[in-house]
């Protein structure tokens, strides 16, 4: 049996969930993996720092971190420092998304790729300022870079596209890439107020930690931007964006599809224009027999348009603690698979 020992940096919704998945899949990973899990060190500026060379009992650190608010006192850890001399093999960098600067997670991540370090990551950041360098510097060193959970969370879009449908070529990306505003959305519908169906979704661990960044289009954007450097060989930044959000959006603008017949919906999108790729983000409102139209709540969804395949559509959830969870156990398995 293969033991992988992991480092997490944040312990948030999406680390609390990522420990929960690996305690609860335990015995499934050894049966059917042949694969045991250790983490050695938990890292969170927030909560505190743990390390434990002889694997960190998770359920004692869910625990801790329930009934007393933190799971130590060290809420200063030298984090690069301990990514580049803690001996384990994949840091599961899960800290908040910058995505003005990528950091402090591209400095992990860079700090572990150097030092011989596998990386699974849900930090958009990172993948939408520097994916090529990240890349490349994994690459050089010997070691895998995956970010599946950025865009769709643990439901298969980045991986779909460059892995699952490897050799067809996508030459447009429409879709609902935000949980958050998607969530927001369908309660305006039933005559939600904004505000309070924002706060629901913070409640449920959708949002961002500061969610200007999903009901301004710009963690969308980040996405679709993500998506269309991938897999359509783009090479745009964030400021390329033509971006709208649904924050204006009042009451009456979003209506009751069972009376107007149509859903409004936070579309993200990339396609080619005059041998240019142009990612753009703004509310539309679709006839209700679009595809994307029936993609409700936390649902987000990608269609792909290919040159093999037509157009290839992928719906699951988009965000949620166990979901993004979810993506760093798919990746930790393809890693898994290339050693
Ligand atoms: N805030 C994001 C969303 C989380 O609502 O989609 C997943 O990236």
């Amino acid at each position: 049996m293969r033991n992988l020992r992991l480092a997490l940096v944040g312990f948030g919704t999406v680390g609390q969930g990522f420990t929960k998945l690996l305690s609860r899949k335990e015995h499934y990973l050894a049966e059917e993996y042949d694969l045991g899990v250790e983490v050695t060190a938990i890292v969170d500026t927030v909560l505190g720092t743990v390390v434990d060379h002889d694997g960190i009992d998770l359920d004692w650190a869910l625990e801790k971190v329930e009934k007393d608010g933190e799971i130590s006192d060290d809420k200063d850890p030298d984090t690069v420092g301990l990514i580049r001399e803690e001996d384990f093999d994949v840091l599961a960098e899960i800290t908040f998304t910058d995505i003005e600067t990528g950091e402090p997670a591209t400095s992990f991540i860079k700090g572990a790729i150097r030092s011989g370090k596998h990386v699974i990551s849900t930090n958009k950041g990172p993948p939408a300022l520097a994916m090529t360098e990240l890349e490349e510097l994994a690459e050089e060193n010997g070691v895998i870079y995956r970010y599946e959970g950025t865009v769709l969370s643990g439901t298969p879009c980045i991986n779909l596209g460059s892995e699952a449908m490897g050799g067809t070529e996508v030459t447009a990306i429409r879709g609902i890439l935000n949980g958050t505003c998607n969530y927001i959305l369908e309660e305006m519908e039933k005559g939600t107020a904004y505000e309070e169906a924002l706060s629901t979704a913070q409640e449920l661990g959708y949002a961002e930690a500061d969610p200007t960044a999903d009901v301004e289009g710009f963690d969308a954007g980040t996405k679709i931007v993500i998506l269309a450097n991938k897999l359509m060989g783009a090479d745009l930044k964030i400021s390329d964006l033509d971006r709208s959000g649904i924050s204006g959006l009042t009451g009456d603008e979003v209506r009751d599809p069972d009376e107007s017949g149509l859903k409004t919906k936070l579309i993200a999108s990339a396609r080619e224009d005059d041998g240019e790729i142009n990612v753009e983000v703004g509310v539309e409102e679709l006839p209700v027999d679009d595809p994307l139209a029936g993609v409700n709540g936390v649902l987000n969804a990608a269609t792909f348009a290919t040159d093999t395949l037509g157009d290839v559509t992928i719906i699951g959830p988009g965000a949620g603690s166990e979901a993004t969870a979810q993506s760093l156990l798919t990746d930790l398995l393809a890693i898994n698979d290339r050693l």
